[in-house]
């Protein structure tokens, strides 16, 4: 009798066995498909184009999420981050100057795109946001940037 008992218990073990090679040639299969793509050429961007129209408003909650760090939740270069910067040595614009920006769109878009060292390290660079941001977002931040000298002026 006691063979009776033992089959289902064989049978378990078995396709646990069966379950779990199964996992590990999955597993394997991603690694490879990961492998194939690094350093390819064809490696895409991590962002999806969002398709929406380009927005000061969205502008907004992208430079608070992703600018203020720095640049400070008005632009003037003095965000959390600037409690680290060489002292002295660091240059940020202060983006509530209207000179600062006015007439160079296309350079700021550029130069958002893909950041910018002027200063040699440990001084902060200006990260390159190609990556991580849209076209539509990046031009959506630029177009609330531009609004922070007005609002300076206001407060
Ligand atoms: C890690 C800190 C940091 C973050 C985060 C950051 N910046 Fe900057 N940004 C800088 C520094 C430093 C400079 C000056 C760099 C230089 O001139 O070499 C700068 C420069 C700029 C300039 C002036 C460029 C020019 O051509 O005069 C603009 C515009 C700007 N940043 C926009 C942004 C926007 C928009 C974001 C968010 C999407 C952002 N930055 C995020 C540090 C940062």
């Amino acid at each position: 009798m006691t063979s009776f008992k033992t089959i289902p218990l064989l049978a378990a073990m078995l396709l646990a066995i069966a379950g779990s090679s199964l996992d590990a040639e999955a597993k394997d299969e991603g690694k490879s498909v990961g492998k194939e793509n690094m350093g390819s050429e064809s490696a895409k961007p991590h962002f999806k184009p969002t398709g929406k129209p380009v927005s000061a408003a969205r502008g907004e909650a992208i430079f608070m999420d992703h600018c203020a760090l720095c640049h400070g939740i008005y632009g003037k270069g003095d965000g959390p981050r600037s409690a680290y910067f060489v002292p002295g040595g660091q240059y940020i614009p202060d983006m509530t100057v209207a000179q600062v920006l006015a007439g160079r769109d296309k350079e700021l878009i550029e130069n958002i795109r893909e950041g910018l060292h002027r200063l040699p390290e440990p001084s902060y660079v200006m990260p390159q946001f190609k990556y991580i941001l849209s076209d539509e977002e990046i031009r959506s931040v630029l177009a609330y940037v531009k609004t922070l000298p007005a609002r300076a002026a206001k407060k």
